[in-house]
C-alpha cells in the first residue's frame, strides 16, 4: 500500500471517529461533548431544549445552571436519594465529568423557559398565588418568592419553580417534608415542615401555570 492511501485510511478513520463523537449516546466517553448528550440522551426524557412533555420529567429549560450542577453531582455521589432520582438520574450521571456537567448545565440554563397550559380552578390559583408571594404567616411558611424569584425564576442554588410541572413539584415537596432523600435541599424541609396537602396542591398549581421570566 502507498504511503498516500494509508494517509487518506487515517484521515477518514479519525473523520469517522469525529462523525460518532457528534452523534454518541455514550455516557461513559468522555471525549463526547455534553450538547451532544443533551441532545441525543437527556432529550429522550427531558425534551430537546429542556421542556419536557411529560410530568414525570422535569423541565430543565432555563433553569439556573448552578442548580443543575449541584443536582448532577449529588445525583453522581448518591446525595440525592429519592426514588426517581435514584431510578433515573443514578446510572445516567455516574460517568460524566466535571466538564460534561457543566455543559450540560450551561446547555439548559440557555434555552428558553418552558411554557404550560394554565389549569386549575381560581380559587386554588388565588390560594397558590397568596402562599407563593406571602407565605402562610399563621404557620411561619415563608414566601417562596423571597428565594426563589419573585417571578419564580431562580437564581444560584435557588431553582426556577416557574412553569415546572405541579406533579414533580408536589412530589419534591413531600420528598423535602417527609423524608431526608434530598438532604441539600435541608432549607426546603423547614419550608415544607407545615404545608397541608391542599397547601402543596395551591402552590403547585400556580407555580404551573406562572410564566416567570
Ligand atoms: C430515562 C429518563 C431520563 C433521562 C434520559 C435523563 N433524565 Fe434527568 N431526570 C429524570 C427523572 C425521572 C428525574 C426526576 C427525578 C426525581 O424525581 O428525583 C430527573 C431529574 C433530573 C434533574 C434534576 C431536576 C430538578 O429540578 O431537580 C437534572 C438536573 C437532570 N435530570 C438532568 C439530566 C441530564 C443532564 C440528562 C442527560 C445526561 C438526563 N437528566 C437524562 C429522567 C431522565
Ligand atoms: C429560604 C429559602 C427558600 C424558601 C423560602 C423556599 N425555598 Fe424552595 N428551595 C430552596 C433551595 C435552596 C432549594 C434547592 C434544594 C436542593 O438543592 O436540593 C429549593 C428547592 C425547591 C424545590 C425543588 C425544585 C426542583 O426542581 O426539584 C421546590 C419544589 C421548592 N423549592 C418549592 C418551594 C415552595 C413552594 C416554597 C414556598 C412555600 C419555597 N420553595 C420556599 C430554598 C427556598
Amino acid at each position: 500500500m502507498k504511503y498516500a492511501t494509508l494517509g487518506l485510511l487515517a484521515a477518514a478513520a479519525v473523520a469517522a471517529g469525529c462523525a460518532n463523537l457528534e452523534r454518541s449516546r455514550d455516557l461513559n466517553n468522555p471525549k463526547v461533548p455534553a450538547a451532544v448528550l443533551a441532545q441525543q440522551v437527556c432529550s429522550n426524557c427531558h425534551g430537546l431544549t429542556g421542556a419536557a412533555t411529560s410530568p414525570n420529567f422535569p423541565n430543565l429549560a432555563a433553569q439556573s445552571e448552578a442548580y443543575i450542577v449541584a443536582q448532577l453531582t449529588v445525583f453522581k455521589s448518591h446525595d440525592r436519594r429519592d426514588p426517581e432520582g435514584y431510578e433515573y438520574m443514578w446510572g445516567l450521571s455516574r460517568s460524566l465529568t466535571e466538564q460534561q456537567i457543566n455543559g450540560l448545565a450551561a446547555y439548559f440554563a440557555a434555552q428558553p423557559p418552558a411554557r404550560q397550559e394554565i389549569e386549575g380552578n381560581r380559587a386554588r390559583l388565588a390560594a397558590g398565588k397568596a402562599i407563593f408571594e406571602s407565605g402562610v404567616a399563621a404557620r411561619s411558611i415563608p414566601a417562596c418568592a423571597g428565594c426563589h424569584g419573585a417571578q419564580g425564576q431562580g437564581v444560584a442554588a435557588f431553582p426556577r419553580i416557574a412553569g415546572q410541572h405541579a406533579d414533580y413539584l408536589v412530589k419534591q415537596l413531600i420528598v423535602f417534608q417527609r423524608t431526608d432523600e434530598r438532604p441539600e435541599g435541608a432549607v426546603m424541609k423547614v419550608v415544607a415542615h407545615d404545608l397541608t396537602p391542599e397547601d402543596i396542591e395551591n402552590v403547585a398549581t400556580y407555580l404551573q401555570a406562572m410564566p416567570g421570566l
